[in-house]
């Protein structure tokens, strides 16, 4: 099967990996209600489109932070790209620079974040989690810089990890051949040994990631790197606000892909409260439930800058290699710019709130309620 849209990549995955590596790339946290709301939320949204307006083939063509990009579709910071394919991150960066996307480098990702750096043939930022003992991550900041990444993205949603059922009944744990590629896997052993009815990612997590993530953090942070600081996980206007005035560059309006606290509302429903507080003081990004490029349209339209994708790209990666993610943006992209077409809206810069149809009535039709994976 060729795939024409983005879940058919994960039809494909599915396929090909293990159901408990399946469910820890799909699964989402408590009863996955967040998880299936963000993809729910964006289709119950309707268009308005506009006719006659001359627009020929849109421009999707954008910058972030002052890097020019082909397209605003960007990778998210997933972990363990080698759980999908032994090609891993560098597949990745490689696939998503040939198309013209930025690739955000997660800390626990399969290969190191200097082996990806070498592999990009595009724009990297690195996602950095903020860990008990500072040195970690002090450490992980130095080598973001000296590898060249252009930005570091502090993930502010992951005081403790979000209970995960999925992981949970499957004691999940690191399969043997994977490893995490920013560490000495001797401190890591942990990964890989989960007891019955645990998650050795949780449990790690808990180990090794800071509960108390504050502000302080934040302003540490900013005092011991001049690396722009992108702040992912800001879903509510007030925290918006104070990034803008910490001096943040830019926040990433997401709830973890459904995978932090469950019953958070879905981002799309959230972004334009927060673009709103951001006031043009800082970059607004987004991500959650993007699985075509009507999804990206609206996200655009409400205040987004830049859309990221998290899942979609494990599944191409899974189904076909660094070959299928460059597939995949390129068809997401090309999805966008047929929609900015029937819009009538030439560029980026053109999308805005008016696109979206007043008083979006409720889709009644749930068999067209898109539901990720059971
Ligand atoms: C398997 C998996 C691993 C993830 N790992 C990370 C991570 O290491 N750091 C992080 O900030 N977010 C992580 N995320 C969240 C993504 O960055 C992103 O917010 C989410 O996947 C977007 O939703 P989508 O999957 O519906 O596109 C992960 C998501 C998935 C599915």
């Amino acid at each position: 099967m060729r795939p024409t849209r983005s879940v058919d990549y994960r039809t494909l995955a599915h396929l090909r990996l293990p159901p408990a590596v399946s469910d820890f790339i799909d699964g989402g946290s408590g009863d996955e209600i967040t998880l299936h709301e963000n993809t729910a939320a964006l289709r119950r949204l309707r268009l308005r489109p506009n006719v006659l307006s001359g627009t020929g083939v849109p421009d999707t063509s954008t910058t972030v932070l002052g890097t020019p990009l082909a397209t605003p579709i960007a990778v998210a910071p997933v972990a363990y790209h080698t759980l999908a394919h032994p090609d891993g991150e560098t597949a990745t960066v490689r696939a998503a620079g040939d198309a013209g996307a930025l690739t955000v480098i997660s800390t626990f990702s399969g290969q190191s974040m200097e082996e990806a750096a070498r592999a990009a043939t595009g724009p990297l930022w690195f996602q950095l989690y903020r860990f008990r003992d500072r040195d970690v991550t002090r450490t992980l900041v130095r080598r973001a810089r000296r590898a060249g990444y252009a930005a570091l993205v502090l993930t502010v949603d992951t005081p403790v990890l979000g209970r995960r059922h999925r992981d949970l009944r499957n004691s999940f744990a690191l399969p043997p051949d994977v490893r995490p590629g920013n560490f000495d896997a001797d401190h890591h052993t942990g990964l890989r040994h989960a007891s019955p009815g645990h998650s050795a990612i949780a449990r790690h997590t808990t180990e090794a990631l800071e509960p108390a993530l504050g502000w302080a953090d934040v302003a540490w942070l900013r005092r011991i790197t001049d690396l722009p600081i992108v702040l992912k996980g800001v879903l509510a206007p007030a925290d918006a606000r104070r990034a803008a005035s910490e001096g943040i560059d830019a926040v990433i309006v997401s709830n973890h892909g459904g995978r932090q606290l469950d019953t958070t509302a879905a981002t799309i429903d959230l972004l334009p409260d927060v673009a709103e507080a951001a006031g043009g003081h800082c970059e607004v990004l987004f991500d959650g439930g993007v699985r075509d490029g009507t999804d990206a349209l609206k996200a655009l339209a409400l205040g987004a800058r830049a859309v990221m994708i998290g899942r979609p790209a494990l599944w191409a990666l899974a189904a076909g290699g660094g070959e299928a993610v460059h597939h995949l943006l390129t068809l997401l992209t090309e999805e966008l710019s047929d929609a900015m077409a029937l819009c009538g809206r030439p560029t980026l810069a053109d999308l805005d709130a008016t696109l979206l149809a007043p008083a979006t009535p409720v889709c009644r039709h749930t068999t067209t309620a898109r539901r990720e994976a059971p």
